[in-house]
């Protein structure tokens, strides 16, 4: 079973950082493989808009890191997303990310759609507002979006790290740890 993570934050040892190392160490627990990626490292350009990969076969035609991640995601048996809420949203780096699925991955309403295995989701919102409530419907449309990608998304949103950085709260450790757990527990039956 192989778990694998990318941070889509900017910052390499930030709150979503954190997060998803928890999972992993969660997962890595439970006799996963694990591996993370930090999107902000790598060179990869946003969707070009080329159509490339509606002509033939599901594959796009910008040839950057994106290549490797593609082949990371199929490889994978679980996947873990984790943004920074920026102005509502995701970040801009997981907005490149997940406009590049668009070649691969077509929405079940799209003709190109392709059956595949689902593959579990834990997408991972970090804001530092307090109030769970406050970007609600943007976090339930993103994971109804992935839903449609063929993902069974479940949802953690990390709210308040502006009063408390993420790895200070004993409370998290344990949370994100069990989420982990149970992603490689439910993988497995
Ligand atoms: C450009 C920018 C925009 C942000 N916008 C929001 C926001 O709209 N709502 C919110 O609650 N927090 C916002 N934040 C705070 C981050 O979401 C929060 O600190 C997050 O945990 C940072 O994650 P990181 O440590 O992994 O980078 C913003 C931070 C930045 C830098």
């Amino acid at each position: 079973m192989k778990v694998t993570g990318f941070n889509f934050s900017p910052r390499k040892n930030g709150n979503t950082s954190w997060i998803i190392n928890k999972i992993l160490e969660g997962s890595k627990e439970q006799g996963a493989e694990t591996r993370s990626w930090h999107f902000n490292d790598l060179d990869i350009k946003p969707c070009q808009s080329c159509y490339g990969c509606r002509q033939g076969e599901l594959r796009c035609l910008v040839n950057d890191e994106m290549q490797k991640l593609y082949d990371e995601i199929e490889q994978a048996d679980a996947l873990v997303f984790g943004s920074p809420t920026y102005m509502g949203q995701m970040s801009a780096q997981a907005k490149i990310f997940t406009d590049r699925l668009f070649a691969e991955y077509h929405p079940r309403f799209s003709p190109q759609y392709k059956e595949r295995a689902v593959k579990k989701l834990v997408l991972v919102f970090t804001q530092g507002n307090p109030d769970p409530g406050l970007f609600q419907p943007y976090y339930a449309y993103t994971k109804n979006m992935y839903q449609l990608l063929g993902f069974a998304v479940e949802l953690q949103v990390i709210t308040g790290t502006r009063s408390g950085p993420a790895h200070e709260r004993v409370d998290l450790d344990t949370a994100m740890k069990a989420v982990g757990s149970l992603l490689v527990s439910e993988q497995c039956s």
